[in-house]
């Protein structure tokens, strides 16, 4: 049995939508930020928090599991300069917990999320796993501080496990039963579409003076689906002993502006955008594209979805769940 942790949310459900498939899943997940209704109906849901050990222990008492996928987090950079202790104690102290009920539960294996931020401002045009992390923002250094943690944890306590840094994850299930709902919504692509929906009045664009062709922030972005995918290809690569320890980025390797994805929803939805240029959000670096390479040279995952079809998705979700 699989624990999926943050199943509720947005990647955690639409894995957990792909899992059930093969395998049997428990959620859990305190609901904070996820819902009750993106939880697959074929999955097992336990209501809890995994900074409380007394709900882990409860998880791993009563089911066997194999391995833990670990999705709860706070995610969000501009948040997070606000108020880091948030992110240090939701991201750090309770991934620790829930490190510490599985060793003594003598669960060994162990998806992570990562995060693109932990690079910071990138020294390379297309980063991968080797490139500098010096992340700009407290969420990023949330996630490194994990990822510290893991290894040290696979020397010490036998641990295996598969980090993924995902880049911009956008898009919904293509039954359009689930998507990306936050509130307050602060991603991109998302409130374009809420825009373009007549939900909101316009579109503020943060920054118009980075180093960019056109001024505005670049981004790799990346669907859901995809990203479900590579989850399951990790799972399956650290169940059947192929990997003991590894770290993949996972983006589509193309970078857009700001502009460029406001220009491709305005095609996908056949709608004209208003804009408003705003000043920069603190935390945000100019540009953050992927090498997905490594993990197609060794687990043969590769983003399929491009940013017009990942929009098209999104657009569908928006239009039935808006
Ligand atoms: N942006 C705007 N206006 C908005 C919302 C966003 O201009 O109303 C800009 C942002 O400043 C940024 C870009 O659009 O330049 C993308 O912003 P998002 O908030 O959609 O996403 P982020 O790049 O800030 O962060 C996302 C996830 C993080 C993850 C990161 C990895 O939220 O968890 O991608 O690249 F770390």
């Amino acid at each position: 049995m699989i624990l999926v942790v943050g199943g509720a949310g947005y990647i955690g459900s639409h894995t957990v939508k792909e899992l059930v498939d093969s395998t049997e899943v428990v959620v859990l997940d305190n609901l904070s930020t996820g819902h009750c209704w993106a939880i697959d109906e074929n999955a097992i849901f336990v209501k809890g928090d995994l900074g409380k050990e007394e709900d882990l222990e409860k998880v791993f008492s009563t089911y066997s599991i194999d391995a833990v996928i670990h999705f709860a987090a706070n995610s969000l950079v501009g948040e997070s300069v606000v108020d880091p202790w948030k992110y240090y104690e939701n991201n750090v102290v309770a991934t620790l917990t829930l490190l510490k009920v599985m060793m003594k539960h003598d669960v060994k294996n162990f998806i992570f999320s990562s995060t693109a931020a932990i690079y910071g401002i990138p020294e390379d045009t297309f980063l991968t796993e080797q490139s500098l992390t010096k992340p700009i923002n407290p969420y990023g250094y949330s996630k490194l501080m994990v990822e510290q943690i893991l290894e040290d944890f696979s020397q010490a306590y036998g641990l295996r496990y598969i980090v993924l840094r995902y880049f911009n994850a956008a898009g919904a299930h293509e039954s359009t039963s689930i998507g990306e709902s936050h509130d307050p919504e602060t991603h991109l692509i998302p409130i374009i579409l809420q825009h373009l929906l007549g939900k909101r009045e316009k579109i503020s664009v943060f920054g118009k003076d980075y180093d960019t062709p056109d001024g505005t922030c670049i981004r790799d972005y990346i669907h859901v689906t995809d990203l479900a995918h590579a989850h399951i290809l990790s799972l399956n690569a650290l169940l059947m002993g192929k990997k003991q320890m590894a770290t993949y980025n996972l983006g589509n390797g193309t970078g857009y502006t700001i502009k460029e994805v406001i220009e491709t929803c305005e095609i996908v939805t056949g709608r004209q955008a208003t804009i408003e240029y705003v000043e920069r959000r603190a935390g945000d670096p100019a540009q953050l594209i992927a090498s997905s390479e490594k993990i197609y040279q060794e687990l043969g995952w590769k983003a399929k979805i491009k940013l017009p079809a990942i929009i098209e998705s999104a657009w569908n979700w928006h239009k039935r769940n808006n």
